[in-house]
């Protein structure tokens, strides 16, 4: 339904007033208003720093410090950023609803820091450790790290970002989780994400396979567009307010 913006805020929240469940996934996106970089996209700019060559688990074996510079850096970039309009609005929705789910493909912990509780992280938190030896997470917000590469408090071996690297598999339950959600909500929503990474890009075609209405909000068309129920082209810090002032009239 591509009918004018108003017109779809309006089909849009008589929906919302009657469902119970709704599941939303996120991508870079949302993040972006708070200052943080997307990936891909026109202003996409994370590629610029060898995301590809540095996130994944042959960079780490062959030289852990380089790696843990880059994620230093990263969070130093992030810790300074607070969430936006668009992460409120959801940390607000996900006690309106009796049923709701928030997934991310972010690793940026904003969704958090804005209240929100029911967090599916798909890609990890960069906010999180694991030790390369016994598997413990922990979170360290240090930033700078006072080590780098830092160690295990416990056992003094090398900590790793708790984060899915490329190549390596999401942790299983959190993705079942996911997809069940996606696959039993009402209304799903996809916001901020290029939709192109897998697993996360198929959420929204197994959501309308059972029915569910979708809603994409994004700056740019992605491959969900065409297939969207509502599509909304413009920032998640500007919409997502507008719609949750229509829902509260
Ligand atoms: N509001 C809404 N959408 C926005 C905004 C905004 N203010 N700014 C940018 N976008 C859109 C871009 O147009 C783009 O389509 O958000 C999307 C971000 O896409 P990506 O950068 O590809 O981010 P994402 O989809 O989350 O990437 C998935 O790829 O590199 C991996 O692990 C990384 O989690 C990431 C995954």
């Amino acid at each position: 339904m591509k009918v004018n913006q108003k017109e779809n805020v309006r089909a849009l929240v008589s929906l919302l007033k009657e469902v119970h469940s709704i599941a939303v996934s996120t991508g870079a996106g949302i993040s972006a208003e708070s200052g943080i970089p997307t990936f891909r996209g026109k202003d996409g700019l994370w590629k610029q720093f060898r995301a590809e060559e540095l996130a994944t688990p042959n960079a780490f074996m062959r030289d852990p410090k380089l790696v843990w510079e880059w994620y230093d850096w990263r969070r130093g970039i992030i810790g300074g950023k607070s969430p936006n309009p668009g992460h409120f609005v959801l940390a607000e929705w996900e006690k309106l609803y009796p049923e709701f789910t928030l997934i991310t493909q972010n690793i940026d912990g904003l969704h958090a820091k804005a209240g929100s509780r029911n967090i599916l992280e798909l890609h990890g938190n960069i906010w999180k450790v694991r030790c390369t030896q016994k598997e413990t997470v922990m979170e360290n917000f240090d930033a700078p790290l006072k080590e780098i590469p830092p160690l295990c408090p416990k056992c003094g071996a090398l900590l790793r970002p708790h984060v899915v690297w490329f190549g390596e598999s999401l942790p299983t339950e959190v993705i079942h989780e996911a997809f069940r959600r996606a696959e039993t909500c009402e209304v799903l929503f996809v916001i901020g994400s290029s939709t192109v990474v897998q697993p996360a890009a198929s959420l929204p075609f197994h959501a309308l396979e059972e029915g569910a209405k979708v809603v994409e909000i994004n700056l740019e068309p992605t491959p969900l567009t065409s297939s969207a129920n509502f599509s909304f082209l413009g920032k998640a810090g500007e919409i997502l307010p507008m719609i949750d002032k229509a829902l509260k009239e």
